[in-house]
């Protein structure tokens, strides 16, 4: 029997109504549509209402999937949701979204990798469909991040909004799929982008909610020029792996952290503006949903077609990064 390798069977995405402009940051912080817009490319983001939380939308992203892949719920052996903003501590959101979509036979499970979570989980699940162990994987990257930023800080609230995006991942035939992929991370630069308060470290307490530590802190400025480096060298490395050029590539999808990380990731790879996708105008950075919404939608607006070979990276809190590189 011919040997397979892990391809996307099917991918949707979700997010909630609510928008949030960068007008309506004006009026909370001291910031204005010029900075935000200069700064990171963004100009509004997807905002949940107080009642919406990480796993609706993980779940509404994962039934298109399903519905696309032409695949059922049962059929699906793992659940892994990249979320670093899950509904509760315990149980995982990935099990609250198997419980959701009634995927009786899969087991439920996050990942925990901030904005790389996502290739982190497509990573974990290849090799075990590749080797045959499972069958089906649904890898997810939800997060309503809106409710972990902190709106009197203004290097934050800026940047983040919330949604989720899916994928099916199964057999398809070598050659196509997942050609190459990996994830690395570096604790030590943990300060850059953090939530101190909350865990085992500095529990709950009165003085760790006076002192808004449970909110994100990032050094955005030091961040960036690690994610630049570590994006670009493991694209490079990647692709390399997959036998191909920059030349060879009809699409890169870097996760959206901001439009000027995304132009120096592209200018560092020597890949031009029109094969890099954007859609950090409109979403801004959804960490681990930020992937696998601006993966469906290139695929619905045909920007991504049978044969196209797309590279991802991302990079994120940890500090994280990965690079992945696909045959449709
Ligand atoms: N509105 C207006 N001014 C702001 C602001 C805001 N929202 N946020 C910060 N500033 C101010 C700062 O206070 C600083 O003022 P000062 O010079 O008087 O001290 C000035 O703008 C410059 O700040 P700096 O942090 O150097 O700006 P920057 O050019 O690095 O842009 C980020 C800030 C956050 C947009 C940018 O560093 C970034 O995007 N980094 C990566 C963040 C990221 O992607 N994180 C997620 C990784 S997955």
């Amino acid at each position: 029997m011919a040997e397979k390798n892990a391809g996307i069977l099917g991918m949707g995405h979700s997010y909630p109504e609510g928008i949030l402009t960068n007008a309506d940051l004006e009026k909370i912080v001291e910031t204005s549509d010029e900075w935000i817009t200069t700064r990171t490319g963004i100009k509004q983001r997807h905002k949940a209402a107080e009642n919406e939380y990480t796993s609706q939308f993980g779940t509404a992203a994962a039934k298109q999937a399903l519905e696309r892949a032409g695949l059922k719920p049962e059929d699906i052996d793992i659940i892994v949701c990249a979320t670093t903003t899950p509904d509760q501590i315990m149980p995982s959101t990935g099990a609250l979204i198997q419980a959701q979509l009634g995927a009786t036979n899969a087991a439920g499970m996050d990942v925990f990798a901030a904005c790389s979570g996502f290739l982190y989980g497509l990573t974990m699940v290849e090799s075990m469909i590749r080797t045959e162990q499972i069958k089906y994987a649904l890898v997810i990257g939800a997060e309503v991040l809106t409710k972990y930023v902190d709106y009197t800080d203004r290097t934050t609230c800026v940047i983040f909004g919330d949604g989720a995006g899916a994928a099916v991942i199964g057999p398809v035939n070598s050659g196509k799929g997942i050609l190459a992929t990996k994830i690395r991370s570096d604790g030590r630069y943990e300060e850059q982008l953090y939530a101190p308060g909350g865990g085992t470290k500095l529990g709950t307490t009165h003085e760790t909610i006076d002192n808004r530590m449970h909110f994100f802190k990032m050094k955005g400025n030091e961040l960036f020029k690690v994610a630049v480096r570590s994006m670009a060298d493991i694209s490079a490395e990647m692709l390399e792996k997959a036998g191909f050029s920059v030349d060879d590539v009809d699409l890169v999808i870097p996760h959206q952290a901001n439009q000027r990380i995304t132009d120096a990731v592209a200018s560092r790879l020597g890949i031009p503006e029109e094969k890099v996708y954007s859609n950090i105008a409109y979403h801004g950075n959804t960490s681990s949903a930020s992937i696998p919404i601006a993966l469906d939608e290139c695929i619905e607006s045909g920007k991504i077609t049978e044969g196209s070979l797309v590279l991802l990276t991302a990079f994120g809190g940890g500090v994280t990064w990965g690079g992945t590189v696909i045959r449709f």
